[in-house]
């Protein structure tokens, strides 16, 4: 990482799965007229390679090198992966679960490391995902951590899933969506924490577009000059 890139400025936004901080992501991106990184979106590609590959998810190392050698490319709204558009399969909760799973081995984040640092571009980035504030971009000048209580993130998850047309049952999320939360919170490898630094941004009652102004509040708050 260059000095040039360190004075490039980023909003982590980190937190448990189905808080909403995609879409926050995406909007306080757009309003800002920087670039986004959905780093969940690189563990969730690195699982489907490894279904489509049908390797051994065990082999923390055969793991890693799938991440290392993903042939990704973000466009807007879609996703390739090797040259075909995966936005909506790497959605499904089969994918997020054994994303979570590889997600823990130390290898496979270390592959995914330098591909998140590069999504740092000017004139700013705004990441979401479980370390951007810990690990990833520790000098992020904002730092949130965005939660939400578990039941209202099942039944947005539940939402979403069924408007795009995929079955979905409320207590069968619920119940995976305990699991990953545990998992991704008790992982020795960058678990899901809030940074020391980290404002605490609760969405479960606020509304989209209350959650977006939170988070450019606290950013226009810090004072740092418009780009
Ligand atoms: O944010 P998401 O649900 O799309 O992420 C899918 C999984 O990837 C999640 O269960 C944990 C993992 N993940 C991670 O470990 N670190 C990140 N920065 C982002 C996601």
């Amino acid at each position: 990482m260059s000095f040039s890139t360190l004075t490039i400025p980023v909003i982590a936004i980190d937190g448990p799965t189905a808080s909403g901080k995609g879409t926050i992501a995406h909007r306080v991106a757009q309003a800002l007229g920087w670039s986004v990184l959905d780093s969940g979106a690189l563990y969730r590609l690195t699982a489907l390679a490894l279904l489509q590959q049908d390797a051994d998810a065990a082999d923390e190392n055969a793991v890693a090198d799938i991440a290392q050698a993903l042939d990704v490319r973000f466009d807007g709204d879609q996703v390739w992966l090797n040259g075909n558009d995966v936005a909506a399969e790497i959605r499904l909760e089969d994918v997020g679960n054994l994303a979570s799973r590889i997600a823990a081995y130390p290898a496979v984040r270390q592959a995914l490391l330098e591909r998140q640092r590069a999504f740092r571009t000017a004139p700013g980035l705004v990441a979401d995902g479980r370390d951007m504030g810990t690990v990833v971009f520790p000098d992020a000048p904002l730092k949130v951590f965005l939660v939400a209580d578990v039941a209202a993130r099942a039944e947005r998850r539940c939402k979403q899933l069924k408007v795009k047309g995929f079955s979905a049952n409320l207590a069968d999320l619920l119940k995976d969506m305990r699991s990953r939360d545990e998992r991704d919170r008790t992982r020795a490898n960058a678990p899901l924490v809030a940074a020391a630094d980290a404002i605490t941004v609760d969405s479960s009652t606020l509304t989209i577009d209350e959650t977006v102004q939170q988070v450019l509040d606290l950013w226009s708050g810090l004072g740092f000059p418009k780009a």
